[in-house]
């Protein structure tokens, strides 16, 4: 080997030792008489000195003329340091060099390496292999090992068997755009890119492997945000012989097995809540339980008094800031400029301020006393010192502004800790969801997710009211993962396909393989997956789950490291029979 330690490794203890390390570049500092290198590797620093007058001329000189991000490799001896650093593994020694060997000249980085790096995001992906020497990302995609393995030994412990679905299939609906590959051999027909392996783990459970799992890429064509990459990764997982009350306890299980392991926290045991009541309490299905500020109704308070907003306002819901109330005139309109904006949506907002004098202030001063206020305050709960920001309208639309401006007054509010961890089960989804573009019924979860018994009646008479046998886990206001009870017989599958809209033609076409299948002794199953990204990124207390992927895309899903989506050329075009507009045309 080029080395007999790592850059991490060497202690005081190792005084004396005749060492040969290998390594980047991190930083020189010459003193003129006195020359020291940083040597980096994955492992750590450890500082090399060069004296003049002690060290060979030719050594010295050799040591000047390296530049940061040279790969060398030294000679030397570990030596006591004079001034120690404290704040490094290796702060106590240094290595007096005998030998230096270039072993490559490096460019200068078009950003610097170090933790708080000055390189923007686009130069960073262009040299994302850069970035990666960076210990911050570095670390994240350690964690995100950490992760798979552990992930691995719980579930090995509990009988799953890991098995690898094809990459090259068929669309699999779970409501993004698939991505399709042309095949060269059959002109005119595509493979699709798994969305999901959800109906091949579900074979899995026919052939009787009853607990399968797969740390697996999924691909989606869809819009990015920081929480979605078209290609992403899931901890996809089934059971069979089981309820829906077994998947949740074994994985709470797995949840917990991480934050054990991995962090060192033992999570409590994860709260369990309706899809109706998260609505109702937070305007979300991933309500963030970091905090409460829960909604508080007070719709049929407010009627009467010729406020024309709140009178004609399907619903009036509020939050209570509390420790707000002395917001400024200033601070005040900015949270009605916040809810105003078209992401957000609302007409505007109002506001109540019991202040810490006792007195009560309110933007509806005009049509409201302080007695019919007070019945407000005490609603809310609230004390003296508080602020009640209220919003009204339309039912579902009111309660997703009053979420939005909720989470920004956690953030405000600093309620929203990245240390601190709050996980949630969603239970109860409704089965089906209207779509007002293409004007039918779409499955909220996918086609396989199975109604809840006492619900089917429903599926003729109002079948938005149906809820399904599905679960969400949210972590801090992130779903991290869902999963459902399928159906495992034909008839209900085929009865599902066609409150969807699929002729029963249609159907047999793009899931007939299904079907047949659950005629040759499908056992009752279900399963969950987890996005493994999202998990890692909330493990390691980030916002976007870029950093924990090695070669991530950006925003507009290009790849600017190695440049793609590219062209390809007329040649392979022709190979698969595609005529592609010219773009310069
Ligand atoms: P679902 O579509 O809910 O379920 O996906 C499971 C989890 O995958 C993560 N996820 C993503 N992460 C990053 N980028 C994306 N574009 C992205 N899309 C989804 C989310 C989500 O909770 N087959 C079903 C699972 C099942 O029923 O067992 C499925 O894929 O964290």
């Amino acid at each position: 080997m080029l080395r007999t330690h790592t850059c991490g490794e060497l202690k005081l203890g190792d005084a004396g030792k005749q060492v040969t390390l290998a390594g980047w570049v991190q930083r020189t500092r010459d003193k003129g008489s006195v020359l020291w290198i940083d040597l980096r590797d994955r492992y750590g620093i450890t500082q090399l000195i060069f004296e003049e007058g002690k060290t060979e001329k030719s050594l010295v000189d050799n040591a000047r003329s390296v530049g940061r991000e040279y790969v060398i490799q030294v000679e030397g001896t570990v030596v006591e340091r004079l001034s120690k650093n404290d704040k490094m593994a290796t702060g106590d020694i240094e290595i007096k060099v005998s030998a230096l060997h270039v072993l490559n000249a490096a460019k200068l980085p078009p950003f610097t390496i170090e933790d708080d790096t000055d390189g923007g995001d686009e130069l960073r992906m262009k040299y994302r292999y850069l970035d990666l020497r960076r210990n911050p990302v570095r670390e994240s995609l350690q964690l995100r090992h950490k992760m798979a393995q552990q992930t691995r030994a719980y579930l090995d412990g509990q009988q799953f068997i890991e098995v690898e679905t094809p990459v090259l299939i068929k669309s699999t609906p779970e409501g993004a755009r698939d991505f399709v590959v042309p095949s060269r051999i059959h002109h005119g027909e595509f493979y699709a890119l798994p969305q999901s392996p959800q109906t091949f783990k579900q074979l899995l459970m026919v052939s009787g492997f009853d607990r399968y799992y797969q740390i697996v890429k999924c691909f989606r064509d869809e819009d990015l945000r920081a929480d979605r990459q078209p290609e992403f990764t899931q901890i996809d997982c089934e059971m069979a012989f089981i309820t829906q009350e077994d998947i949740l306890n074994t994985f709470e299980g797995l949840i917990r097995h991480l934050f054990k392991n991995v962090k060192g926290i033992d999570l409590p045991s994860v709260p369990r809540m309706r899809y109706d009541d998260a609505m109702a309490l937070y305007g979300s299905d991933k309500p963030d339980t970091r905090f409460e500020m829960k909604f508080v109704e007070i719709t049929s308070n407010t009627r009467g008094k010729n406020f024309p907003v709140f009178e004609s306002a399907q619903l009036v819901v509020g939050i209570n800031a509390k420790g707000c109330s002395e917001y400024s005139r200033k601070q005040l309109d900015e949270l009605t400029e916040f809810v105003k904006r078209p992401q957000v949506g609302a007409k505007g907002l109002v506001y109540v301020q019991y202040r810490t004098d006792g007195t009560i202030k309110s933007s509806v001063d005009k049509f409201y006393s302080a007695d019919d206020l007070k019945v407000w305050l005490e609603k809310f709960n609230a004390a003296p010192g508080d602020l009640l920001l209220i919003l009204s309208g339309e039912e579902y639309q009111t309660r997703k502004q009053l979420n939005e401006l909720r989470l920004l007054m956690g953030e405000k509010l600093g309620l929203r800790d990245k240390q601190k961890f709050s996980a949630l089960w969603v239970m109860d989804f409704p089965l089906l969801e209207w779509n007002e573009e293409t004007n039918r019924y779409h499955a909220m979860h996918h086609p396989f997710t199975s109604p809840k018994r006492e619900d089917i009646a429903l599926l003729d008479t109002d079948p938005g009211k149906v809820r399904a046998n599905a679960y969400d886990m949210v972590i801090n206001g992130t779903e991290v993962g869902g999963g459902s009870i399928r159906i495992h017989d034909r008839p209900t599958q085929q009865l599902m396909f066609t409150h969807l809209g699929f002729t029963e033609d249609e159907a047999r076409k793009q899931f007939g393989f299904l079907m047949e299948a659950f005629e040759y002794g499908a056992p009752p199953h279900g399963g969950i997956a987890f996005g493994f990204d999202r998990l890692c990124s909330i493990f390691g207390g980030a916002d976007s789950i870029r950093d924990f992927i090695a070669f991530p895309k950006n925003n507009a899903g290009r790849d600017v490291m190695i440049d793609t989506p590219s062209t390809i050329s007329e040649e392979q075009l022709k190979e698969l029979a595609l005529k592609v507009p010219n773009p310069k045309a």
